[in-house]
């Protein structure tokens, strides 16, 4: 059974089919992108994302509708920001303050905007991917007993997944949005996670943090965010410990109202992480829904790229 399927059988991947329906019954033009981003998808890969579309349920709380709303109001400012990309070849935004300012001070902008981008988990092939990866290479290639930071939880879904792994020893978050850790702390209650997360309201690129405190960092979609990304890398490197690692993943060439940091090149950012300091254990690319990688770059158009880097075991602390 392929992917396209699973819009006419809703037996064998409920909770996709009615992830799937909602967004089509909002926006019914929708669906050929829908089908195109399912389509080519195997019954395994398809068993992992019925997984991460039953949270997604859980974390919409029967409010599927609205946040079915809030994923195609997410799409409209996505495009717009696209436009304005595609006609000035730069993000509209450079700073933290403007980002701050337009968007993270703005509760409900930032609620709508979280909804949204927890049902792309389930409907954009590059963000179900990157999600397989790291539930199905990162969390399992942890050492056990590991001491998990996430940078940026948002939605809390990825936190999720680490609060369930039993070799997961101790959870924390840290996020610049008082607002996206109170979606966090929300997911982790509907989820029924009784486990503390030591929750930080944090800035990554200004933080100090403790030294060799973590051996397993999740920072994804948020580097494009900060105006110092070697900032937050720096300070991710200090605070693992030796041969922990960084699960990371940054999109080029991806206009959004609080993307900041423009990278043109996936290539540019497998350097950047190189140059900091970190071993490169993996760097996937991953195309946009119904796109190859070929087509994405000769089109200059989004490319996610999954890092997975190690701190050098014995390396020196950074300053
Ligand atoms: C686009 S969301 C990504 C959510 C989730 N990690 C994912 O991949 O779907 C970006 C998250 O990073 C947080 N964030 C943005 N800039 C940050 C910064 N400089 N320091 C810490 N958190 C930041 C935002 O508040 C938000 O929760």
């Amino acid at each position: 059974m392929t992917g396209l399927a699973v819009l006419n059988d809703q037996e064998k991947f409920p909770s996709i089919a009615a992830v799937v329906a909602a967004v089509i019954k909002e926006w019914s033009e929708h669906e050929k992108f829908v089908q195109t981003s399912l389509g080519t998808a195997d019954e395994d890969y398809l068993s992992r994302l019925e997984n991460v579309s039953e949270n997604v349920l859980v974390l919409a709380d029967g409010e599927l509708d609205r946040f079915a709303a809030d994923y195609r109001w997410t799409c409209g400012i996505l495009r717009e920001e696209q436009f304005y990309f595609a006609r000035n070849k730069e993000y509209r935004r450079s700073t933290i303050a403007e980002a701050i300012r337009d968007v993270y001070a703005n509760g409900a902008y930032m609620s709508r905007y979280i909804n949204g981008l927890l049902l792309s988990q389930v409907i954009w092939q590059n963000h179900t991917q990157a999600m397989d990866i790291y539930r199905m290479r990162f969390l399992p290639g942890n050492k056990d007993n590991y001491h998990h930071l996430e940078v940026g939880p948002g939605h809390g879904l990825f936190m999720v997944y680490a609060a369930d792994d039993p070799r997961c020893a101790s959870l924390a978050a840290w996020d610049v949005s008082v607002s996206s850790l109170e979606s966090t702390q929300d997911a982790l209650k509907k989820m029924h996670v009784e486990r503390t997360v030591d929750m930080l309201e944090a800035e990554i690129c200004s933080i100090v943090p403790a030294p060799d405190q973590f051996d397993s960092i999740m920072c994804s979609e948020v580097l494009e965010h900060t105006e110092q990304p070697q900032k937050a890398l720096d300070n991710m490197l200090k605070a693992l410990r030796p041969g922990g690692r960084l699960f990371l993943n940054i999109p080029v060439n991806s206009p959004a109202p609080d993307h900041i940091y423009l990278w043109r090149k996936p290539e540019e950012i497998r350097s950047m992480v190189a140059a900091c300091g970190y071993e490169i254990e993996d760097f996937i690319e991953i195309p946009p829904t119904g796109k190859t990688l070929e087509q994405a770059y000769k089109q200059g158009i989004d490319i996610s790229c999954v890092a997975i880097a190690r701190k050098p075991n014995g390396s020196m602390r950074t300053a």
